[in-house]
């Protein structure tokens, strides 16, 4: 498995996408011509800062020349170390890790995307692959105020014939300075992201369209509440789960599901609904850095 073997890459490219978010682009092909793995939208990769740490972050890109996307968003150390890098430097790549989106064949059921803050870096992986195929989408970005939106240009050179992004914040301040951002505006709503979710449904089942495909990802409560709706209606849902995790290959148990023992970095990160049913601890616990079971809250 060249996959769990850690490669050094140099950083090409770094966006400012918010303040104390950052994309980070960086080749994988030329490290590693030989067995070059391609990522599928969900995958995660390792990525190690030498003397740090070594931390999970999901795919937010990859393109045929090879070169893949991170967006990272500041909140301890490791992350913090990663926002202090810059162009040319480098740093440890394992991956692609863990399973990944599985997009349904028949093209007649609704796809609907629904992130929470920073959940929308595999999502966005996921739409950009979705709208490069024209498949047809909903896209529900959910973030707590205009200023943590990010990647509202890349989604405006989406084809707006098959792609619906629609914009949720929990407050709304007026941060719409840029021209992109306020062409979205006629499709932001100041409301939860699972409450526009389930406005939006109940809009299509007035049209009696009812064969729905869910994928979220996003603060853990979020994705319950999800789920919850996705339960009521019989929807398929796949979430894409968070937890502390130390080896990333299912070695160490750190990122164990209780009452199966699933795995988030080997059984996961994405778990359908038929899963997350019998997951206790989903929405309710995850393991602190030393293996200890703590409320989500
Ligand atoms: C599969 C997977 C994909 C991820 N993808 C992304 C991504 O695309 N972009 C991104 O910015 N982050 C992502 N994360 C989260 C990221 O791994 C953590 O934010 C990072 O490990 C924090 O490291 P740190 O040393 O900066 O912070 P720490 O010093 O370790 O923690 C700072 C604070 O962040 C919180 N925290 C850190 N890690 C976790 C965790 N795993 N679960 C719950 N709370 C945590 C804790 O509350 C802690 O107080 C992902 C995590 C997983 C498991
Ligand atoms: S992180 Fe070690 S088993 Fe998942």
């Amino acid at each position: 498995m060249t996959e769990n073997i850690i490669k050094t890459v140099k950083i090409q490219n770094i966006i400012n996408e918010c303040d104390g978010i950052k994309t980070y682009i960086f080749n994988m092909k030329k490290s590693n011509p030989n067995n070059y793995v391609i990522p599928k939208p969900g995958q995660f990769v390792m990525v190690w800062v030498p003397g740090v740490d070594e931390i999970p972050m999901s795919l937010s890109g990859c393109n045929n020349k090879g070169d893949w996307a991170i967006t990272v968003k500041k909140v301890g150390d490791c992350t913090k170390e990663i926002h202090n890098l810059k162009i040319g430097d480098y740093i440890g790549i394992r991956g692609p890790l863990g399973n990944y989106f599985k997009i349904p064949v028949e093209q007649s059921k609704k796809i609907i995307l629904i992130s929470g803050g920073i959940g929308i870096a595999p999502l966005k992986f996921l739409a950009t692959y979705l709208n490069n195929r024209r498949i047809s989408f909903d896209l529900i970005k959910g973030t707590k105020s205009n200023n943590e939106i990010i990647f509202a240009n890349d989604f405006q050179q989406f084809n707006h014939d098959t792609s619906n992004i629609i914009y949720c914040t929990e407050i709304d301040n007026d941060m719409f300075e840029d021209s992109t951002r306020v062409a979205f505006y006629n499709s932001k709503f100041e409301e939860l992201a699972h409450t526009r979710f389930e406005a939006l449904i109940n809009e299509y089942l007035q049209n009696n369209i009812s064969d729905f495909i869910v994928f979220t990802c996003g603060p853990e409560i979020m994705m319950y509440k999800v789920f919850q709706i996705c339960q009521k209606y019989q929807f398929e849902l796949y979430a894409s789960l968070e937890r502390y995790m130390r080896c990333g290959c299912g070695l160490c148990g750190l990122c164990a599901l209780d009452p199966l023992g699933l795995l988030v970095c080997k059984d996961g990160p994405i778990f359908s609904s038929e899963s997350l049913k019998n997951i206790q601890d989903f929405g309710k616990f995850q393991r602190d850095p030393t293996g200890k079971k703590v409320s989500i809250d």
